[in-house]
């Protein structure tokens, strides 16, 4: 078995920062020593292969819980493969992906999910699971949730949004929690009064209101708001735990806080784009706008105080993605003079440990609270623990290498997520993944990819390990 000692590096776990050294075996990690003790004096001499972390970080691999590779969506696919995406997720220090399988109306959730598993099979470069978005909520597909909770599948994703799409009615959403609360899945919801949206959408249209900043204003802050509220509610009554996914405004922290301070098993994730883009972006000039067309929208620039002091109080657990890519040429454009048909979704899936680890640098949240949010917390929310999310004897070697000082500056021109345009272009960030350890086998060293598509392994998670 191969041995490894990741040297000269602190430690940063959820937990602590200790100036340790790392040896891996094989696939896992063996064993820690602290620093010039015994232990790692016999590891050094033992002839194993060193990776020099000295001056950097020593991390778990980035935990991703919210992306959407080769999703149909508005007419066309997201842009990322499973093979481009995780490994534009590898080069992020990003080393498992919790994606999205699509119930079609109509079909079964296993078929959903026999599909997605077959995209992603053989493609990966980075360990992957999946969620299972229910757009059919039917007696027959309740009943199917609990053989694939046992197989792995262990969340559920329901929509408040897109009427005609994946749209769920609170019925529907009341019996897919009752279902959770009984055979254990957690229950994830895209909280916006969809039906609502769509008069304001029409009325918009109809007014000339056609360009994509208008995405943003007909998807109000209040019907994002109420619809947690009406989440948080429907759980209560099903007695389940609900985990909102991408929660952008501000009114809608607080339905979480206050159901939170409740004791209510609620949870929150936001995204990027939420923490660092708003509605400038959006009324950019021409079409540029419709780069950051995604739901729930960006906010006015006021909310993302509130985000993050939600991410430091843990009102708001997790930062995912929501990676979600569409080209502005041949996919975003498919809404020139209707935003309603701007393809929804941005791409991140590369940048989130980078950004996350800028809002260390400028005092936003700490190095443990960054892995916490972006590793640790994900990892238990879905039942990946401790295998994914930290570094422990027995866990996965899902390592990365940090150089907190390296300065880089994101853009489309070298970003490696399959599209042509980057919602960050030009940001300046401080801290870069130098070497990336998927398993025990590094897949990016000091600029060089070194993976390979079908080295990531399909992970079937447990419940959530997150409950109160
Ligand atoms: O705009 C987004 N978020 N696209 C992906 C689908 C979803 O709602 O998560
Ligand atoms: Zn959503
Ligand atoms: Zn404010
Ligand atoms: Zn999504």
């Amino acid at each position: 078995m191969e041995r490894t000692v990741i040297s000269g590096g602190l430690v940063v776990t959820a937990s602590e920062e200790v100036e340790a050294d790392v040896l891996v075996e094989g696939e896992r990690i063996a064993a820690l020593a602290l620093r010039g003790s015994e232990t790692a004096r016999s590891w050094a001499e033992s002839g194993a292969r060193t990776v020099d972390a000295a001056g950097h970080y020593v991390v778990p691999g980035g935990v991703d819980g919210h992306t959407h590779m080769e999703m149909p969506f508005g007419g066309t696919y997201s842009a990322d493969t499973f093979e481009t995406g995780t490994r534009a997720a590898a080069w992020g220090g990003t080393t498992t992906i919790v994606d999205f399988a699509v119930q079609g109306r109509g079909r079964s959730v296993r078929a959903g999910v026999d599909e997605w598993m077959a995209k992603a099979e053989g493609r990966c470069a980075i360990d992957y699971a999946f969620h299972a978005i229910l757009s059919d909520v039917d007696e027959s597909s309740l009943r199917e949730t609990d053989a694939l909770v046992d197989e792995g599948v262990t969340s559920f994703k329901l929509f408040m949004a897109y009427p005609g799409v994946f749209y769920s009615d609170d019925g529907q959403i009341l019996r897919a929690m009752q279902r959770g609360a009984s055979n254990g899945a957690l229950t994830m919801v895209h909280a916006e009064n969809g039906i609502a949206i769509d008069v304001l959408v029409e009325q918009a249209l109809a007014e000339g209101r056609t360009d994509p900043r208008h995405h943003g204003e007909v998807r109000k802050a209040l019907l994002e708001s109420e619809a947690t509220h009406r989440a948080v509610q429907l759980a209560r009554v099903a007695g389940s735990p609900l985990y909102v996914v991408h929660v952008s405004a501000r009114e809608a922290v607080e339905e979480l806080v206050r159901a939170r301070d409740m004791g209510l098993n609620v949870f929150g994730e936001t995204c990027p784009q939420y923490l660092f883009l708003s509605t400038d972006n959006l009324a950019e000039p021409g079409f540029e706008g419709a780069k950051y067309v995604c739901s729930t929208p960006l906010r006015p620039r006021e909310h993302q105080e509130h985000l993050w002091r939600a991410l430091r109080t843990n009102d708001l657990s997790v930062v995912s993605t929501d990676h979600c890519p569409f080209c502005f040429s041949g996919q975003k454009d498919l809404g020139v003079g209707d935003f309603s048909k701007i393809p929804n979704g941005m791409p991140g899936v590369e940048h989130r440990m980078d950004l996350l680890h800028q809002a260390v640098v400028e005092g936003r949240i700490d190095r443990r609270r960054w892995i916490e949010i972006a590793c640790a917390t994900p990892a238990r929310m879905f039942g990946l623990y401790p295998s994914k999310g930290t570094i422990s004897p027995g866990a996965d070697a899902d390592i990365v290498v940090y150089d907190p000082s390296a300065e880089h500056v994101l853009s489309a021109a070298t970003h490696h997520m399959n599209v042509d345009y980057s919602a960050y272009e030009g940001r300046r960030v401080t801290g870069r993944a130098r070497t990336v350890l998927s398993r025990g086998r590094v897949v990016v060293d000091g600029g060089a990819y070194l993976g390979e598509a079908g080295h990531g392994r399909y992970v079937p998670r447990s419940t959530c390990q997150y409950l109160i």
